[in-house]
């Protein structure tokens, strides 16, 4: 593509940024990244280069720094549409500094859409979580379900997220969706991109790759006595690669079509496992028997929840097509490759 008509995929060096970067090029798109590599590595954007055969423009930004924003936005006249990944994400350390992550996640966003209106850029595609479901009173959830009270400031910065583009939608001639991701898990087919926790993770898939490949010594299952069918909680694990394809196929319908001015969408498989059986899921692919121990419930975490994917099956015209063994062989895959590379 000439680069007149760009792409800016803010936390692009990120995990879910990454492998979308990779879709969003594959398919012909102009992608510009933005990130400020707190939590992410340069050498991923080789990586990125190495898989869609294109080497994305990279600036190193700080969203929070408003005439960095500013900056890039003139060096690149032609960004016609943002993708906006750039956030921390980690519950607990949320827990413990709330300002960081209610300064970091929503001072970068309302930079984005100030610069936004100020360019005439009209078209956002905004990462949320399902998070913004707490527990919910029925499942699968829809789109409909009720917005339940945050668990964390994390939580809490993707439901005011998403309300400061829906206030700001009114007034402007933003345009503006919202997915609501799942679990998001597993790495791209080729190993080269993937997820790197800092730190000792928090999320159960890393937990279990790094315990298969020896950096933890025993995996910890957070509670056996909830109301699902073996006691542990309940999740809809997907794919991160067609987390990656949601974000193009809405990157699309903004660009391509008249939709409304706010949407929102679950972007999820529609199937939830317990943390069980996506232990045994692992052991599967990998041949491998894990140690865990039961341990007590996690403060925070929800019993059981699994999208109703039909909006984004029908409007958006996606669907997962990658199953839980996928989701484990291509996170196991990854963890190898990174042990190896040491
Ligand atoms: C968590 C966040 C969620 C965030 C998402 C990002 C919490 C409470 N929620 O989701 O807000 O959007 O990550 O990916 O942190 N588990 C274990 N042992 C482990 C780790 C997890 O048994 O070592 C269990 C958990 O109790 C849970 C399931 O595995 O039942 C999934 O946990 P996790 O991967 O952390 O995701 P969520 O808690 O669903």
């Amino acid at each position: 593509m000439s680069g007149s008509k760009s792409i800016l995929v803010t936390g692009g060096v990120g995990y879910i940024g990454s492998h979308t970067v990779v879709a969003l090029q594959n398919q012909g798109f102009d992608v510009v990244i933005a990130d400020n590599l707190s939590n992410s590595h340069r050498f991923i954007i080789e990586r990125i280069t190495a898989i869609s055969g294109v080497a994305p423009r990279f600036y190193e930004v700080d969203m929070c720094e408003k005439e960095q924003v500013r900056d890039l936005f003139r060096n690149e006249p032609g960004i016609v549409a943002s993708i906006h990944f750039a956030a921390l994400k980690a519950v607990g350390e949320s827990v413990e500094n709330p300002l960081l992550y209610y300064k970091n996640n929503l001072l970068s966003l309302i930079n984005l859409l100030e610069v936004h209106s100020e360019t005439g850029v009209n078209n956002l595609v905004f990462s949320s979580s399902c998070t913004v479901y707490g527990e919910p009173d029925t499942l699968p959830v829809t789109e409909l379900s009720p917005i339940k009270a945050p668990l964390s400031p994390y939580g809490n910065t993707k439901q005011i997220g998403e309300e400061i583009i829906r206030d700001s939608v009114q007034n402007t001639s933003l345009r503006a969706i919202a997915l609501r991701y799942f679990n998001p898990v597993g790495a791209h087919h080729s190993s080269l991109i993937g997820e790197f926790p800092s730190g000792t993770p928090n999320n159960l898939v890393p937990f279990i790759t790094q315990t298969a490949i020896g950096k933890q010594k025993s995996l910890k299952v957070f509670g056996n006595d909830y109301s699902t069918p073996d006691g542990t909680c309940v999740r809809d694990y997907i794919h991160v690669e067609d987390v990656a394809d949601a974000h193009v196929a809405a990157m699309k319908r903004l660009l391509e079509t008249e939709t409304g001015n706010f949407e929102v969408f679950n972007i999820g498989t529609g199937r939830g496992y317990t943390v069980f059986e996506v232990i045994r899921a692992f052991e599967e692919v990998s041949g491998m028997k894990l140690p865990y121990t039961i341990e007590p419930r996690r403060p925070g975490d929800i019993e059981k929840v699994y999208a109703d994917t039909s909006l984004s099956n029908t409007i958006l015209g996606w669907k997962a097509r990658k199953n839980i063994m996928e989701m484990m062989s291509s996170a196991w895959a990854w963890e190898q490759k990174l042990a190896a590379n040491k």
